[in-house]
């Protein structure tokens, strides 16, 4: 299949900016996949404490990452045959997600099941290099993002809907370490490249959010009807 002619859309930016959300909420609207890349470093890092893994060893953690056995089904993700959506949730989770994720063995380990969601009739996707490294031919890339606190505020409400408990000033803190490693790492850092549309949604709604985006879909759409994969 000739994937350069699905049309994707790209939506990188910092941890907790809103861009699952929104990238969810498009898909749906659009009839499109869905991918959230974050999900598997995740994963990775998720399977790596169960299985006491050295989180140090490199090609133990790529080793992980290719043998990841995951399953998505709807807005579930089992992993080795376990639930595990809430569990990947964790703070903690993300943390190492964060740190595993600047190893370039692990980040190679998880291109090619990536590129594999790139399936009729489009794609929307999640992560920090989605745009600049897995789909460099998405049609509509946005780089999504809001102010540290404002993040803070909805990973904060995120994790006590879920049941779990942290502090403001925790959560804060995390996001900006998380920030300053996702964005200064060497290979594929966030970086708000030239190439996409900037989203702020500090002070946008959710609904706000997802019409910026799919008024600009909907833009390049009128230019190249073409990109009508159904
Ligand atoms: O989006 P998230 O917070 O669920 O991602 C968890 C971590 O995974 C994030 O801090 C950095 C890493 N990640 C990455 O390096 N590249 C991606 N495309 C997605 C996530």
């Amino acid at each position: 299949m000739d994937t350069h002619k699905i049309p994707v859309i790209t939506i990188d930016g910092p941890s907790a900016s809103g861009k699952g959300t929104i990238a969810q909420l498009v898909a749906k609207k659009l009839g499109f996949h869905y991918l959230d890349s974050g999900a598997l470093y995740r994963l990775v890092a998720l399977k790596t404490m169960r299985s006491h893994a050295d989180t140090h060893n490199t090609d133990q953690l790529a080793e992980i990452a290719r043998n990841l056995n995951v399953v998505f089904v709807n807005e579930d993700i089992y992993l080795d045959g376990t639930i595990v959506t809430d569990d990947i949730r964790a703070e903690q989770c993300g943390i190492l997600a964060s740190q595993i994720a600047a190893h370039p063995q692990v980040r190679e380990a998880l291109t090619e099941r990536q590129r594999a969601f790139c399936q009729p009739p489009g794609l929307v996707t999640d992560g920090r290099d989605m745009g600049s490294v897995i789909f460099p031919n998405a049609v509509l890339k946005i780089f999504l993002t809001a102010s540290a606190e404002v993040r803070a505020q909805r990973r904060y409400k995120q994790l006590i809907e879920k049941g779990m408990s942290d502090n403001i000033a925790n959560l804060l803190q995390d996001i900006q370490k998380r920030d300053e490693r996702d964005s200064n790492r060497n290979i594929a850092p966030l970086q708000h490249r030239a190439d996409a549309q900037l989203l702020d949604t500090t002070s946008l709604t959710i609904s706000q959010a997802q019409d910026a985006v799919l008024s600009w879909y909907n833009e390049i759409y009128a230019k190249n009807p073409s990109l009508d994969m159904k």
